[in-house]
């Protein structure tokens, strides 16, 4: 996956002598008409990835998260841990409270996501709304992240969902702009919720299958 930036657009006009700048924007927040920041989403200024000069302006993707419908005045679907990439680099979070006071621990993984690579992410995870709780996570068979008794998740008892997809939480909001110049694509492969992190590996599915059927509530 590339890195998230958005690029110059060169407008070219049909005469030299009506050329004039439409909107014009060196990567910073300013001069927007909306910069529309939903949910989990968020868009500021980067120094560190740029077209000719810093700054740039730099989207954040969700790539994976736990949900559940709340019904309740604060909030309805409610996302607790998600993976999401800042450029290369992934993190993942817990969220624990309650859904009208919730309390967010990120944690920034030290990895390399790099593009046109397939990546294993194992995540294990004990969900408790006390310091009960434990969140790992495996990337490329290297344990990446080992968080022992913690909260790792809302003292609310709803059912989450996992969902996958890419959350281009920087534009999607903005139907009628275009997103950055690119293509930006995730596949996915090989999803499991098991109950052994030998179960849920991918390494192992070669090997012998396991047996995918729906979940049941
Ligand atoms: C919200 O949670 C924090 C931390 O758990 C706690 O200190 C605070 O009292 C809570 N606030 C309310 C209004 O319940």
């Amino acid at each position: 996956m590339k890195p998230a930036a958005i690029f110059p657009v060169l407008l070219v006009a049909s005469s030299s002598a009506n050329a004039k700048k439409i909107f014009c924007n060196e990567g910073t927040t300013e001069s927007w008409d909306l910069a529309q920041v939903e949910h989990n989403g968020y868009l500021h200024e980067t120094t560190d990835v740029y077209f000719d000069r810093p700054p740039a302006l730099v989207a954040g993707y969700n790539i994976a998260q736990f949900i559940a419908p709340f019904d309740s005045s604060c909030d309805s679907y409610m996302p607790t841990t998600m993976m999401w990439m800042v450029g290369s680099q992934l993190f993942t979070r817990t969220k624990h409270g309650s859904v009208c006071n919730q309390t967010i621990v990120e944690y920034p993984l030290d990895v390399d996501v790099t593009a046109g690579d397939w990546h294993r992410v194992i995540i294990g995870a004990s969900w408790q709304a006390s310091t009960t709780g434990f969140l790992k996570v495996w990337y490329d068979g290297k344990k990446v992240l080992d968080e022992q008794d913690i909260p790792t998740t809302v003292t609310e008892t709803e059912q989450f969902q996992f969902r996958i997809g890419l959350y281009a939480n920087g534009w999607y909001d903005d139907r009628t702009r275009q997103p950055p110049e690119g293509i930006y694509e995730v596949f996915y492969d090989k999803i499991a919720i098991a109950t052994t992190k030998d179960e849920a590996s991918p390494d192992t599915w070669k090997r012998k299958p396991i047996s995918c059927r729906r979940l049941t509530r």
